[in-house]
């Protein structure tokens, strides 16, 4: 009977598309609807132009054309998809609230909920309900709440449907999705103890395993599986935020931190991944999920576990606007008028996806000091950037302040569209936005940033030429020999 053979997805985004396009792809048996209110988002995922999909991931497009319109489908119809399926997925954004209780730390579940009213008025059969958003620990319990709640249908003649929540959170990066969808390290599932919880485990247990080895799904309680997606966020983050910590101890005493961090990485109990020194992290999870987490320990009266985590964040601030500084200060205090191209807008490469990037933040700086920015990224639409930058301008959070910054009493300005635009110009090829610029700031490691023609890049450029490369990615001999004042993260 829990055979299932007809999948919804609610959000078509980041996780939702990619994994969905995967799952199709490996269970051909299987009807996999995938449904988004954004009817942009859904044309494009319907484009047979696979360049216009509206996530940009190494390989996704050879996924989407195996299945698309086979047993994959993008809809806007999210009550037929919920309707006919007998497993539904949400997978809808969660953010950091923006309002009210919570302001700034706390997931907000809003349209979660709302996927789980919508779900309980049109369902008419049993369902299984699979998180796959990211959500704060005992949110099942939340979505069971509301979804028994329904009032009785009086002229149904079949009885109340039933519903089962799984927690089923998405470990995938960005950037190398297909990938880890393919070949994932482990693939979590956690549910109620009671028989309904057990046979959905199973229902869900059973897809996976056309293609995911048996022991690599991990089956957990509920409430063990939905913590262990926030802490397998903040640990990630805080190994980021150890390595750059300390590369601002290495530029203070001349040590490299890229050596130190293969020195300890050599050990097994350390391991090298995730080791990497750079501007800061970006990306809408890990600073989202790890405010949760902070949010979640304060409200159950943890402060010392709270603060222990929040750390993470500040240093991440603290790296971004550190590294603003340093162009500040090497620019002879100003950059006021000065022409400072970015490589990169992207939070990290092979993703168009910019939420939560360090160049933002990086960006906005220089803007407060009124630099003239021109901006590169291979994926990244010219609207998103301006979009980021008037975004921040309305919700930015206390920021962590660098002790410099801690002098100063004015806090940072507001800066109108208009100011935005006329500052700020994206370019259609590097070799533009460099030319006659001061300075030069990699903010993502795209591969190709490497392979470019640096002499030419330094002859149009004005002198000194100074290069700020936040990712580690460039050629340092090749740069200095070439005549550029390169300064790289944690390097003294
Ligand atoms: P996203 O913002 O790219 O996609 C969410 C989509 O849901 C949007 O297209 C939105 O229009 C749609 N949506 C919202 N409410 C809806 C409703 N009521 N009905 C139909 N569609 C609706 O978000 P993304 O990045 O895919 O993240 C989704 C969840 O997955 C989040 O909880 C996130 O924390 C989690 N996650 C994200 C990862 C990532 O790398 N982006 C990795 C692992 C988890």
């Amino acid at each position: 009977p829990n055979k299932v053979t007809n999948i919804a997805c609610i959000g078509a985004g980041y996780v939702g598309g990619p994994t969905m396009a995967v799952i199709a792809q490996k269970c051909p048996h299987i009807k996999v609807t995938v449904v988004d209110i954004n009817e942009k988002r859904i044309a494009d995922w319907n484009d047979i132009d696979l360049s216009k999909l509206p996530v940009y991931e190494p390989g996704l497009d050879q996924v989407v054309a195996e299945s698309r319109d086979r047993n994959l489908f993008f809809s806007t119809d999210v009550e037929g998809a919920i309707r006919e399926a007998q497993m539904i997925f949400i997978s809808v954004n969660t953010p950091t609230k923006t309002y009210g209780i919570g302001k700034g730390m706390a997931a907000d579940l809003k349209y979660v909920e709302l996927c789980a009213r919508q779900i309980a008025d049109v369902a008419t059969e049993d369902k299984i309900i699979v998180e796959k958003s990211t959500l704060p620990v005992r949110t099942a319990q939340a979505i069971r709440t509301i979804m028994n709640a329904a009032p009785a249908r009086p002229n149904s003649p079949s009885p109340a449907p039933r519903f089962t929540v799984l927690s089923n959170p998405e470990f995938l990066a960005e950037g190398t999705a297909v990938k880890d969808l393919h070949n994932p390290d482990r693939v979590l599932i956690g549910g109620e103890e009671d028989e309904d919880g057990q046979r959905a485990i199973e229902a869900l247990a059973t897809i996976y395993a056309n293609w995911v080895p048996g022991e690599r799904i991990l089956t957990t309680r509920i409430w063990s599986s939905e913590l262990s997606k926030l802490t397998a966020n903040a640990f990630l983050a805080q190994r980021i935020s150890s390595i750059n910590a300390l590369s601002a101890l290495c530029e203070k005493t001349g040590a490299d931190v890229d050596e130190v961090a293969h020195a300890i990485g050599t050990d097994s109990r350390i391991g090298p991944k995730f080791l990497k020194s750079s501007v800061g992290f970006g990306g809408s999870c890990f600073q989202k999920d790890i405010l949760n987490l902070v949010y979640l320990c304060r409200h159950f009266n943890l402060p010392e576990v709270a603060d222990y985590w929040e750390q993470v964040v500040k240093l991440n601030d603290y790296q971004k606007q550190r590294f603003a500084k340093q162009i500040i200060d090497t620019l002879f205090n100003t950059v006021s008028g000065k022409k400072i191209a970015f490589l990169g807008w992207a939070f990290k490469k092979d993703t168009n996806d910019t939420r939560e990037s360090a160049a933002i933040y990086v960006a906005d700086e220089l803007l407060q000091d009124r630099a003239e920015i021109h901006i590169y990224d291979p994926k990244v639409p010219t609207e998103r950037i301006y979009a980021d930058l008037e975004y921040l301008q309305q919700h930015r959070r206390p920021q962590a302040v660098i002790a410099d910054r801690a002098k100063q009493s004015d806090p940072p300005e507001t800066l109108s569209s208009e100011a935005i635009r006329r500052l700020v110009h994206v370019h259609k090829t590097p070799y533009a936005a460099m030319e006659q610029a001061h300075a030069i700031a990699v903010l993502t490691e795209w591969d190709e940033f490497r392979t470019y023609d640096w002499q030419k890049i330094y002859d149009a450029m004005r002198k000194p030429a100074f290069v700020f490369d936040g990712r580690n990615i460039l050629n340092r001999e090749e740069l200095n020999n070439i005549g550029f004042e390169l300064q790289s993260i944690g390097r003294g």
